[in-house]
């Protein structure tokens, strides 16, 4: 029986988030990710090996089998279009909003409204659901800039604290989906690898229950 474990995820914030979990599961990365160039990374346990990769690239390592796990975001899964990634345990973590924001106040445009965002999926997705025709251009960065420069009426955009927003005149207007960060896996590892995923996911999830009391 294959009893290794290759967990995908991205440097930054649902790293840091996510080590407090890992390291109850047994696995602490032996090398720090913050000084090392490594893109795998051993750890304590030497059955688990971290890939480290962008956010968007998650998904793509868990369905094609090159990782057996991953730590993705809710945002990153609402983009993503493939199939055979499943969704086993919301770690609670990294959690913001995706919103749409724009100027207080702001009049509607007469002409179809503008909306600069990475997340294309969720804001077409979104407008069709609410019945409002939008026109939706993608960037890949810095959306708050959008609107101040005549780009966009609007973003739709992860709100944290809102102070990015605020720092740029703009505001929270609605609220599209409630984000944080979710191990996935994909179906093939579920099945070959069911007693390894399944001990790994138990403990992941107490150390998740205890720190989120009910
Ligand atoms: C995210 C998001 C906002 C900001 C919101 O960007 O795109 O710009 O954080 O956080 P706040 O509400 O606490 O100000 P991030 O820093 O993750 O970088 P990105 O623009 O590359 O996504």
């Amino acid at each position: 029986m294959n009893d290794t474990l290759t967990i995908a995820v991205s440097k930054g914030r649902i790293f840091k988030d996510a080590l407090p979990l890992l390291a109850a599961a047994d696995v602490v990365p032996v090398d720090d990710p913050d000084t090392s160039r490594k893109l795998i990374l051993d750890t304590t346990n030497p059955k688990v090996k971290l890939v480290l990769i962008r956010t968007s690239d998650v998904p793509v390592y868990v369905e094609y089998g090159a990782a057996d796990l991953g730590i993705s975001g809710k945002d990153t899964l609402l983009e993503y279009e493939g199939n055979g990634v499943y969704e086993l345990l919301d770690l609670k973590i990294a959690c913001c909003k995706l919103m749409v924001a724009g100027f207080p106040n702001a009049e509607a445009p007469s002409r179809q409204p503008r909306i600069a965002t990475k997340y294309v999926n969720s804001a077409k997705r979104y407008f069709a659901e609410q019945g409002k025709q939008a026109e939706i251009i993608k960037l890949y960065g810095s959306m708050e800039l959008a609107p101040l420069v005549g780009l966009s009426d609007y973003i739709v955009d992860l709100v944290d604290t809102g102070n990015t927003l605020k720092a740029n005149g703009l505001e929270p207007l609605e609220h599209i989906a409630d984000i944080s960060s979710r191990l996935i896996v994909n179906k093939a590892s579920m099945k070959m690898k069911h007693a390894t995923v399944k001990a790994f996911i138990g403990k992941v999830a107490e150390a998740v229950a205890a720190r989120n009391p009910a």
